[in-house]
């Protein structure tokens, strides 16, 4: 053996040898080989920073699940949104937790909701950062549901359809009110993700209606029941008081019905489409954006989050590293824009 590559190395046998010429380590020597062949990079271009607003008074409640991230007051998020804004972040996405909830979710559709409320003071403060409004009723009713549901003595009972069942089209009507609320707001782009059949066709003809043609709506068009939700609904304090949410977000089994969710939203007007969540939806990321060619974001959830600080606190991965390389992969999936918790930490390591 090593009389052959002796042999070789003179030149004898160089016609017979069975090395390929193909050497991949070749670019991946040093450091700036790797940075000019290196595929996909991150910038802060790319991502959106969600927030979360409470009505009440504290600045800045730590929520539990998600080491470094707050419910924060109207007056703490508009300070939060200029610093966002500085880092060259392009957007914020907003989830609100109402004062008082309600069979409705009527604060989401108020003039003074929590909502509204917020998109004007940011406007203010930051007008050139997008405002993407989250567009679902959990968050704000009290039976912790993204619509209206079926009840018992409710004005809008169907006897005929289940107890607990989410009204589809009572939904849709809720949607249109609301998204036009935060439109008027200063919303620059509506983002819908109760997987509401008609979501997308319902806010666009209401904006349309009311002289918002120009507001983007970003679909959470493939959005699967996941369990991955788990701490963004300890923040929210948006967990069903019954059941799940299987009767309108998707099986997570099913690629194929991800395509048929993401062809409805193209036709019924999207301008992104989001998938949700990210990591374990890879494939569904790829075919979803070589399929249609609109805008296509991630959402790297709460849960995904989670694990990565749980398993970095206890020492057991590099929570930086494994935090990119999660990031680049989604990116390298297909996503033109990666919604993440990380967005604030991901732009200071890129410094
Ligand atoms: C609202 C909504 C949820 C998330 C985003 N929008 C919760 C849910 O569907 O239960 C989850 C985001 C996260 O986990 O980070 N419907």
């Amino acid at each position: 053996m090593l009389n052959d590559r002796f042999t070789a190395r003179a030149g004898e046998l160089t016609s017979t040898s069975r090395i390929s010429p193909q050497r991949p380590r070749r670019l991946r020597h040093t450091e700036s080989l790797r940075r000019l062949v290196r595929e996909t990079t991150l910038t802060p271009a790319d991502l959106i920073m969600p927030l979360f607003v409470h009505a009440g008074e504290e600045a800045r409640q730590p929520i539990h699940a998600m080491p470094g991230q707050f419910r924060l007051s109207v007056e703490a998020v508009t300070q939060e949104a200029r610093q966002i804004a500085d880092m060259g972040i392009p957007a914020v996405l907003l989830f609100g937790i109402p004062q008082e909830k309600d069979a409705c979710g009527s604060d989401n559709f108020a003039h003074d909701g929590i909502i509204p409320r917020t998109i004007s003071a940011i406007k203010q403060v930051a007008p050139e950062l997008l405002i993407i409004s989250d567009m679902c009723f959990c968050e704000y009713t009290d039976h912790g549901h993204c619509g209206v549901i079926n009840q018992q003595g409710a004005p809008d009972h169907h006897a005929y359809l289940p107890e607990g069942y989410l009204l589809n089209d009572e939904t849709l009507d809720l949607l249109r009110r609301a998204s036009v609320v935060h439109a008027r707001a200063g919303a620059d782009i509506i983002a819908p993700s109760g997987m509401i059949d008609g979501m997308v066709g319902a806010i666009r003809e209401a904006l349309d209606l009311n002289g918002f043609d120009h507001t983007a709506i970003m679909s959470y068009a493939v959005k699967t029941a996941s369990a991955f939700y788990g701490p963004f609904r300890e923040a929210a304090g948006s967990a069903p008081a019954f059941g799940d949410r299987k009767q309108y977000q998707m099986d997570y089994a099913n690629g194929r019905e991800a395509l048929r969710e993401a062809a409805l939203d193209v036709e019924e007007g999207a301008d992104i489409l989001m998938i949700k969540p990210a990591l374990p939806n890879l494939d569904i990321l790829r075919t979803v954006r070589q399929t249609f060619n609109l805008p296509t974001a991630a959402y790297q959830v709460s849960g995904e989050y989670a694990m990565l600080h749980a398993a970095g606190a206890q020492g057991w991965i590099d929570l930086r590293r494994c935090a990119m390389e999660s990031l680049i992969s989604i990116k390298r999936a297909g996503a033109d824009m990666i919604v993440t918790y990380f967005a604030k930490d991901v732009v200071a390591w890129l410094d």
